[in-house]
């Protein structure tokens, strides 16, 4: 069977980009079609200035709001990263692996490490392996696919690079993943300023972010207030439209539908933003109604990470395993 892993940084409150270009699928088509894993990797989130005590906050937050999409314990595996110690076993042995070049060439280094010294804050060495540890939260489950937005594109094509390496070196030991983007909605932009992507941690371009847990009155005014191009006329066109492309994908991701068809059935803004209000609105709504109930239940969660992290250790140690084996390192006695 498939095995899938993906993983979410609980490093700010989720938002629609993060479901529609990945979470909606783990629930609806990744747990049932595979052998799926998914990670809160709260160990990531450690890489910028971080406030432990939110960290611990939104980690419980991003599990119940996992579940809350309807991940089913039964059929998929669900836990935080730090839970499981192979995966930083595994990160320091892919770092006698990957080169500091390749390291520096990763977009969102660039872009985190050039937002924390605009702050004035000095960038963590953690910033750097980041993807080090994000292939080994890959490899270390032998998965074979990688269901991400476009976002994480780069950093699972050097895992692919690092697992091809470490095998041509050291003998075949990790399967080489590949990764699965979402016919639409891959890149959610931020309705403010549709050239950014919609991020959880743009505290700046919050009124751009839909966030799982908005209101709907919130999502509506945010949806109706979204920045579109000049021009009258609706048309699908990312280079030259990027607002009203952006707003397109959102409605065709929330019903199904096609940015390009759905392009010609408005003759208005208004009417677009109407309808992909509502979409969205109707999207988040079972999310948040689950939501609520399994915040009443905590230790349901709990449950369900204690269980999840058992079973991913158990999958995860044997390939760690094999892999100290096959670079040289002495089995313990
Ligand atoms: P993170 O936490 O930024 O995002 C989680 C998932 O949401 C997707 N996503 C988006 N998709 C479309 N439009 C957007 N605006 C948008 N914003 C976020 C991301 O592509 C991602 O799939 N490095 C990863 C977490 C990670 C990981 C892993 C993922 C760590 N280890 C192993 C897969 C496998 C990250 O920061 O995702």
């Amino acid at each position: 069977m498939t095995r899938v892993f993906s993983g979410i940084q609980p490093t700010g409150h989720l938002t629609l980009g993060n479901y529609l270009g990945a979470m909606r699928r783990w629930a609806e088509v990744d747990q049932h079609r595979s052998d799926a894993l998914f990670c809160i990797v709260d160990l990531h989130a450690l890489t910028v200035d971080h406030d432990p005590a939110r960290v611990c906050r939104l980690s419980r937050q991003a599990a119940t709001l996992l579940l809350a999409t309807g991940l089913d314990p039964e059929v998929c595996t669900a836990f935080m990263q730090s839970h499981v110690d192979e995966h930083t076993r595994l990160s320091y042995l892919l770092e006698c692996v990957a080169t500091d070049g390749e390291m520096r060439r990763m977009i969102q280094y660039k872009e985190k490490a050039a937002r924390e010294r605009e702050r004035g804050g000095s960038v963590r060495l953690s910033l750097l392996t980041y993807p080090v540890l994000m292939a080994a939260d890959i490899l270390a489950y032998g998965a074979d696919e990688v269901p991400v937005g476009h976002d994480q594109a780069q950093h699972v094509e050097l895992t692919r690079d690092l697992a091809v390496r470490f095998n041509q070196r050291y003998g075949h030991t990790f399967v080489v993943p590949k990764v699965t983007l979402p016919a639409v909605a891959a890149r959610v932009m931020n309705l403010q300023d549709p050239t950014k992507k919609m991020g959880k941690s743009d505290e700046s371009g919050a009124a751009g972010v839909v966030y799982l847990l908005d209101e709907p009155d919130v999502v509506r005014k945010k949806v109706m207030r979204a920045v579109t191009d000049s021009g009258q006329e609706v048309v699908y066109d990312r280079e030259t439209r990027p607002g009203l492309a952006n707003l397109l994908e959102i409605l065709a991701a929330c019903t199904d539908g096609n940015p390009e068809s759905l392009a010609s059935v408005y003759d208005s803004y208004g009417a677009l933003k109407k309808d992909t209000a509502e979409a969205v609105v109707e999207v988040l709504r079972p999310v948040q109604a689950r939501h609520r109930e399994l915040c009443a239940d905590p230790t349901y969660v709990e449950g369900v990470l204690r269980d999840g992290a058992e079973k991913a250790r158990a999958m995860a140690r044997p390939i760690v395993d094999t892999a100290y084996r096959a670079i040289g390192l002495l089995p313990p006695v």
